[in-house]
């Protein structure tokens, strides 16, 4: 059928006519023949009801994800815990996927819940429309309108379906509120409350509360002897502690330097090598990518992020491109067994962030190796 197929009717018959007869009269206008048009099952049949009930089921998931979100990002111990915690620290490590996953089924269900609406709910139809050119005129328009309302209408949801209406609002408020708590979550949870303990201050390098100073080791926890680090290398080291290989702020540049070559050693930095092997934090100043390319010949170490350089002969200070800080260095000496450790956590932040307002920022300066500072 064609627009021009559809008899005209008055203003007083188009006033008569019911919600579906002005459905069918706007999809004829738009040259749309409904085909088969209709409720999917005779409602409070025990088919209707089932769908229904399949229907809400996913929106009532949706909101217990949420609610386990909101739950879980607001009361859940977030933030770093030393190794030496034992087994509390699977606790904190479990946060950021615990959030990830119940927002992400909290929306998964959603909208699986609003396709079965679509597939179970909406009314059945098949229809078959002949393409036309141009904006639509008052009637088309009103029709439409009266359309989008007859399905509303037939789908149930103005007289009928309270489970699926009372499902979705709940499933809509809490998505909502899940949206609204990453940003008032931020306002409520203090990052500093602990002071210079807090957990932006510290590392795995701390020592423990007993004094134990942290070894350093290889991936597999291997400890490092200052015999294992080659001439001119460069070696990566983590905190020899439960987890200290995964910590993100914790990864550490050893480079042993030549013994002919000139250092200069950045100011109240005196004593932090040993020997020729100086310790750096291997996490970029400029926005926290692995600091790991390193050209022996010029001492130039290099992000390969934003190609920021450090120079390992001056401090790891910048010298070309974005990153402002040097890399933090990293106080180190030998225990008695004669294995590196450090001998205290880093002295300034490590890596990008908060720091880059002026929170813990030191001056720069720097003398050569062995003259006074
Ligand atoms: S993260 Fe290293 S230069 Fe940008």
């Amino acid at each position: 059928m064609s627009a021009n197929d559809v008899p005209e009717i008055t203003e007083e018959e188009f006033a008569r006519m019911t919600r579906e007869e002005k459905a069918r009269h706007g999809a004829a206008l738009d040259g749309v023949d409904l085909v088969e048009y209709g409720e999917r099952y005779v409602p409070g049949s025990p088919a209707d009801k089932h769908a229904e009930r399949s229907v809400a089921k996913w929106f009532l998931l949706t909101a217990l994800f949420g609610a386990a979100f909101v739950v879980i990002f607001i009361v859940w111990p977030a933030g770093y815990k030393d190794a030496y915690s034992g087994d509390d620290q699977i606790i904190y490590a479990l946060y950021t996927p615990l959030i990830g996953l119940t927002l992400g089924l909290a929306l998964l269900c959603f909208g699986i819940g609003i396709i079965a609406l679509a597939k179970k709910i909406a009314p059945h139809e098949v229809a078959v429309q002949q393409r036309h050119q141009g904006m639509s005129d008052e009637v088309s328009r009103q029709t439409l309108g009266a359309e989008v309302m007859d399905t509303v209408d037939k789908m149930g949801m103005v007289k009928r379906r309270s489970a699926i209406k009372g499902s979705l609002a709940l499933a809509g408020g809490v998505v909502g509120i899940a949206a609204a708590v990453p940003i008032l979550g931020g306002l409520i949870k203090n990052p500093w409350e602990k002071g210079d303990q807090s957990d932006l201050w510290v590392t795995p390098w701390a020592p423990a509360a007993d004094g134990t100073k942290v070894r350093m080791a290889q991936v597999d926890g291997t400890p490092v002897r200052p015999e294992d680090i080659p001439a001119g290398s460069l070696t990566t080291v983590f905190p020899g502690v439960p987890g200290g290989a995964k910590a993100s702020d914790a990864a550490v540049m050893l480079f042993r330097l030549r013994s002919d070559a000139t250092v200069m050693i950045r100011d109240g930095q005196d004593g932090f090598e040993y020997g020729d092997i100086y310790a750096y934090s291997k996490i970029c100043t400029h926005v926290g990518c692995p600091v790991s390319l390193y050209e022996q010949q010029t001492g130039r170490i290099l992000c390969p992020c934003h190609q920021s350089q450090f120079d390992v002969f001056d401090g790891a200070r910048p010298v070309f491109g974005p990153a402002t800080r040097p890399l933090p260095q990293l106080h180190i000496g030998i225990d008695d067994e004669g294995y590196l450790i450090a001998e205290s956590d880093f002295i300034e932040p490590v890596g990008p962030g908060f720091w880059e307002s002026n929170q813990g920022s030191r001056p720069w300066g720097s003398h050569p190796k062995g003259s006074e500072s």
